[in-house]
């Protein structure tokens, strides 16, 4: 599962899922483009990666500023391909149909749904001149099974699993392969802070594994789908659930 002489680009790198992928990422060799908004946490992540020998480009932005977004990334672009794009940054304003804000819905469609594909729209062009990309989307098994009182979420994660495909299918025949996972409940700092203990037990009570994901047993999973050996895995949704939902 070899990263070595690859660039990956991981949002939300600060904490969780996206930390445990750099922390991956990095094992297996590959250099890293690191954006989180939390420039505290991010460097935290890139001081301790630094002394792997992996070259670390570290960017504080908030990804919802598109303007910034794209000056940032023509800038890290200039610094070498980016041949791995992980777009795994998100978050969550829980709500049903009757209680969800327009204003939430459309921030959780934004960072899930309008961040990726302009990060894609921006990256993909490179990797297809190059015949070799992989692009890994955090979706959730929400995605794909819905959630009560996650309206916003849950139909932001199904459209990931719809954006992966069509771009899988787009793509396919530059060498650039697209996949997205599904994570099941996993112990993020956000799972941890803001889950009440009662939710947690009755996803682990439901989960055949009888516990939650670590981060890293994620980052595994996606290191995987950016890496060589992943070469004919294109178009998928894969849980990474424990057994949840099936
Ligand atoms: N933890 C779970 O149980 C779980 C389950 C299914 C799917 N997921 C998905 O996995 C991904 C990572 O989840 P996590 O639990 O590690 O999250 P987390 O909240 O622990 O970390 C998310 C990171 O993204 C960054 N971020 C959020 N919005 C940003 C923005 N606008 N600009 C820049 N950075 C931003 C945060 O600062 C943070 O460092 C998300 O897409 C989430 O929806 C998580």
């Amino acid at each position: 599962m070899s990263l070595i002489g690859h660039k990956a680009l991981i949002t939300g790198a600060g904490q969780g899922i996206g930390r445990a992928c750099a922390e991956v990422f990095a094992s297996q060799g590959a250099d890293l483009v690191l954006l989180d908004k939390n420039s505290e946490t991010l460097k935290e992540v890139s001081d301790k990666l630094t002394k792997t020998g992996s070259s670390i480009i570290a960017r504080t932005l908030d990804l919802t500023d598109l303007g910034l977004l794209q000056s940032e990334l023509e800038s890290v672009r200039n610094m070498g391909v980016i041949d791995i794009l992980v777009n795994n940054a998100g978050f969550d304003r829980p709500g049903t149909t009757a209680k969800i804000s327009r204003e939430g819905f459309e921030a959780v469609l934004g960072i899930h749904l309008t961040v990726p594909l302009f990060i894609i729209q921006l990256l993909l062009p490179s990797m297809r001149s190059a015949k070799w990309g992989r692009i890994v989307n955090v979706s959730s098994i929400y995605g794909l099974i819905g959630g009560k009182g996650e309206v916003a979420y849950s139909t932001a994660k199904a459209g990931v699993i719809g954006l992966t495909k069509s771009v899988a299918k787009e793509a396919a025949r530059d060498g650039v392969t697209v996949n997205a996972v599904l994570p099941g409940l996993t112990r993020t700092p956000t799972i941890e802070k803001l889950m009440a203990e009662r939710y947690k037990e009755m996803f682990i009570s439901e989960t055949p594994l009888g516990r939650m994901a670590e981060p890293e047993e994620v980052a595994k999973v996606i290191a995987f789908l950016a890496s060589e050996d992943a070469s004919y895995i294109t178009g998928v949704a894969l849980p990474v659930t424990g057994g949840w939902g099936i």
